[in-house]
């Protein structure tokens, strides 16, 4: 049975404008853009916006200005503003500019968990021992993102036995949800079943998110899929921006407005203001010289 109401978290100022290229061309302007962006999402009924990542700026340097992004921001009470942070040092400045949840990240690959934070999974794991204990000596929740939950791009199939491995013991580590992503965008609702009943034995329902990117158009079909086995929170970006710059061929993330969307027809409140969310998206996608990928936005300015 499907959900009354569901959390949508939203990764676009980070997941969806890290691998942006016209971003970059916008020099200065970047930052104020993802200022203004991030404001008015605040006003569109979101509860959780990844603002930011304190990663390598030679790594992804359209993330390099995070620290300011964070820092002007007017914030809402009620959100959760996110940054991604791989290490200590990410950490540390996570916590100067008082973001208010942070994430680490590995994935169910080892070549993929290499080139995208240079550590093996056990590597990794045991570097998130230290920036959990001091997030919550900081009383910050931590949330995990699993990469490569179905496919990953250089090692092929992941099994499902790995992704419960992992996913166990980042809840066990302290995190208090972990974010399953098919970052390449294969995935088909009977795979995506498959796994998620296999995390499911587990973990809770509510410790679990989903989040598809939309490579190959099978993200509302998935989402449908994991709201029928009990999932309630779902990452989207705005626009269907987004993309990992070390999973070649990926294409964004599934569009928020879709998947809002989707909810609305299904009586599953998310509390977002679909119109108001739209002329965000509008306008971003105006400022980027760029077409939106949600076909609801492209329907809706049609109308
Ligand atoms: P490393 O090279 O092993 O780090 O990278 P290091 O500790 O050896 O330091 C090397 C240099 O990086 C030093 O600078 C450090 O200061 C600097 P230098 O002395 O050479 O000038 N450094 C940092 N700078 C800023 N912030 C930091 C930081 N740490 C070290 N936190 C590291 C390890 C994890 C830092 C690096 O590999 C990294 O930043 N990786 C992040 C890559 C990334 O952001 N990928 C995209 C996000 S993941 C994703 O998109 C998937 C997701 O959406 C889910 C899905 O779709 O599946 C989440
Ligand atoms: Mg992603």
């Amino acid at each position: 049975s499907l959900p009354d109401a569901i959390t949508v978290f939203e990764v676009g100022p980070r997941d969806g404008l890290q691998n942006e290229p016209h971003l970059s061309t916008l020099g200065d302007k970047a930052t104020a853009l993802k200022i203004a962006l991030i404001n008015e999402l605040s006003q569109t009924g979101l509860t959780h916006i990844e603002s930011g990542a304190f990663v390598s700026p030679k790594m992804i340097p359209t993330m390099a200005d995070s620290d300011i992004v964070f820092s002007h921001i007017q914030r809402h009470p009620n959100i959760f503003y996110s940054a991604l942070t791989p290490n200590l040092q990410g950490l540390e400045a996570a916590i100067n500019v008082n973001a208010n949840e942070v994430a680490i990240f590995t994935s169910c690959s080892e070549t993929f968990t290499q080139n995208n934070i240079h550590a093996s999974i056990a590597e990794s794991l045991k570097r998130f021992e230290s920036v959990i204990a001091i997030a919550h000596q900081h009383l910050i929740p931590v949330r995990a993102y699993l990469s490569c939950v179905i496919d990953c791009p250089y090692e092929g199939k992941t099994p499902p036995q790995q992704v419960a491995e992992i996913a166990k013991t980042l809840i066990e580590m302290g995190c208090y949800q972990v974010s399953l992503g098919d970052t390449i965008g294969t995935g088909t609702p009977l795979r995506v079943a498959t796994m998620l009943e296999c995390v499911n034995q587990h973990i809770q329902s509510k410790a679990i998110a989903v989040h598809f990117h939309d490579s190959y158009g099978q993200a509302l079909a998935n989402i449908y899929q994991a709201m029928q086995m009990g999932i309630t929170t779902i990452d989207s970006s705005i626009a269907g921006l987004g993309g990992c710059p070390y999973a070649p061929g990926a294409s964004g993330n599934v569009a928020t407005e879709d998947v809002v969307y989707l909810c609305q027809g299904l009586n599953i409140k998310t509390g977002i203001d679909l119109e108001k969310f739209t002329l965000v998206s509008q306008t971003l996608c105006q400022q980027l010289g760029i077409r939106p990928q949600s076909k609801v936005a492209l329907a809706m300015a049609h109308r």
